[in-house]
Parts: C-alpha cells; sequence; structure tokens
C-alpha cells in the first residue's frame, strides 16, 4: 500500500517539533493579553446566549399549565402509553421535562424518574410539583444523564425547540439502555408551517411566542434510523375543535381558521425502540 508521507512514522519524527521543546517556549505578551481578551469575550458571549436564550422560557414557566391545547390533545395518547410500558423498577428520563407535567405522570406509575431542562424556572416549579422526581439543568443536546442509565426516554413537545434532531436522538440512544423505548410527541410540521408557534400569554396581535422548527417528517425518521432506532409508530392527531378556537386568529376570523386547519395534523407522536 501506497502511504502519503505524512502517514509514516518516519515523516512524522522529522516534521513534528518534540513536546518538551514547544513547552518551554512562553507565549510573548502580546499573545498572552490576546488570549485573555478572547476568553473574557467568549466567556461574556456565553453569558448573553444563555441570559437570551432562556428569556422566553422564563417568562412562560408560571403559565406553562394553564390552558394549552397541545397538552390536551397530546395527553389524551402519551399518559395511558406511559403505564402500558411500564416494567416494575423501570427508570424513565423526561427530556425538556418543563414543569414536570410528564414526570409527575411516570412518578404516579411508579417510575424511577430523572426530568431535564433548559430553564431553572421550570425546574423550580418541577421540583416542588414532583418531590419523588429528580430535576436536572441541561440540554437535550447534551443530556446530563449517565449511559444505560434509563428504560424509557419520554420527551413532550420539547424537541421541535432542537436545531438538529439527530444530535438529540443520538443522546437519547446514548443514555438508553439495549431494548429501551421511546415515546416523543411535538406539534406536527404542517402546524408549525402554517403558523402554530409555542405561543406565551398575549393579548390582540401582541403574540411573544417561542419558535417551533418545522422539522419535516422525514427529519425525525432520519435522525432514529441514523441512531439505532426502530420506529414503531406515528400517530398523527388532526386539529380538534378546542385547538382551533384557541388559535390567535380565531377571535378575528373563527370561519377562515376553522375552514382552513379543521382536519389537519396538529400534533405527532412517536414510538420507538433502540435496537
Ligand atoms: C413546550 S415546553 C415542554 C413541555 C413539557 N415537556 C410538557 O410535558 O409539557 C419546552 C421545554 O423545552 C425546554 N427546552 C427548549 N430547548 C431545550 C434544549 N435545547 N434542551 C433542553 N430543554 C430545552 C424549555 O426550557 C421548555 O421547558
Amino acid at each position: 500500500m501506497v502511504r502519503a508521507p505524512w502517514e509514516t512514522r518516519s515523516c512524522r519524527k522529522q516534521t513534528a517539533q518534540p513536546r518538551a521543546e514547544r513547552r518551554r517556549r512562553p507565549p510573548s505578551k502580546d499573545a498572552q493579553t490576546t488570549g485573555a481578551l478572547r476568553r473574557q469575550i467568549l466567556w461574556l458571549s456565553n453569558r448573553l446566549n444563555r441570559v437570551w436564550k432562556l428569556r422566553p422560557w422564563n417568562g412562560w414557566a408560571e403559565h406553562y399549565d394553564d390552558n394549552n391545547p397541545m397538552i390536551a390533545a397530546e395527553e389524551c395518547v402519551v399518559t395511558p402509553r406511559l403505564a402500558e410500558l411500564f416494567t416494575p423498577g423501570a427508570a424513565a428520563l423526561d427530556a425538556g421535562c418543563d414543569t414536570g407535567r410528564h414526570s409527575a405522570a411516570l412518578a404516579d406509575i411508579s417510575y424511577h424518574v430523572i426530568g431535564t431542562d433548559l430553564t431553572p424556572a421550570m425546574l423550580n416549579i418541577a421540583r416542588a410539583k414532583v418531590p419523588a422526581a429528580e430535576f436536572r439543568e441541561g440540554l437535550f443536546e447534551n443530556l446530563p444523564v449517565d449511559d444505560n442509565a434509563v428504560d424509557l426516554v419520554t420527551s413532550a413537545l420539547a424537541v421541535c425547540h432542537a436545531l438538529d434532531l439527530s444530535v438529540v436522538f443520538n443522546e437519547f440512544a446514548r443514555v438508553l439502555r439495549p431494548g429501551g423505548r421511546i415515546l416523543l410527541s411535538g406539534p406536527h410540521p404542517t402546524a408549525g408551517q402554517i403558523g402554530g408557534q409555542a405561543f406565551l400569554s398575549g393579548e390582540g396581535f401582541d403574540l411573544p411566542h417561542v419558535r417551533n422548527h418545522a422539522q419535516p417528517i422525514s427529519d425525525y425518521v432520519t435522525a432514529m434510523t441514523g441512531t439505532r432506532f426502530h420506529i414503531d409508530s406515528l400517530v398523527e392527531l388532526p386539529y380538534d375543535a378546542m385547538t382551533l378556537e384557541m388559535n390567535p386568529g380565531h377571535k378575528f376570523y373563527p370561519q377562515v381558521v376553522d375552514g382552513a386547519l379543521k382536519g389537519l395534523p396538529f400534533v405527532l407522536i412517536w414510538e420507538a425502540t433502540l435496537t
């Protein structure tokens, strides 16, 4: 086999600078100042990014459990299914747990529950609501959970806020035991494409909201099958009467909203097994 020069040992020896020599040479004063400045700018930009990212979520924490049509729709399917998937001694992760809605249901069923979320204000409410569960602050792109730690990952209405689903499912695969399951719900991409967003409280045309990324179904399929998941089922729930009524446009032009949205898919619910 022909090797490129940089692949051969002798080549590395000739060109690489010995480690000890590299360490001995101190950085110049200019480089030190630039390095310190860069570290400070990086720290500051991380802080600002975090505060900026958390701003809408913190504001939502207090009102999250108020009337939410998506919660009402997905709960009818997800909560009974959590019970069906229970086996004695099972551990479950509620990723993006928010104020602990599914964590509470999981604890009631007797799962050992870990809830994780990005937003401290949401986690504080969850801790008060579900003392039996353990709540940890962290991203679902980098879960604060050990490898092979749980039998079930549930994530409700949360991964729609992720920029890259593959990273998230890769993390789900890492924390699940072999044969473990995912039960995941989210806004249907069709709902996102026609303006459905995570609306916070607001009046009239003032509609503060958090972005739901309109991830196409194929993004989910690629992310799941690419990370060793076998997809067991996909349920697509349509807009129901309550949801249509709560649509922000409904109070201005109800017939238009009803006519346009009735029957379109609103929520999706995935079930998958780690192979
Ligand atoms: C709509 S709420 C989720 C609802 C909750 N799972 C439930 O059962 O109703 C979305 C949650 O996802 C969290 N979140 C958003 N992006 C996140 C990320 N990258 N990592 C972890 N949590 C995130 C937010 O803090 C928020 O609590």
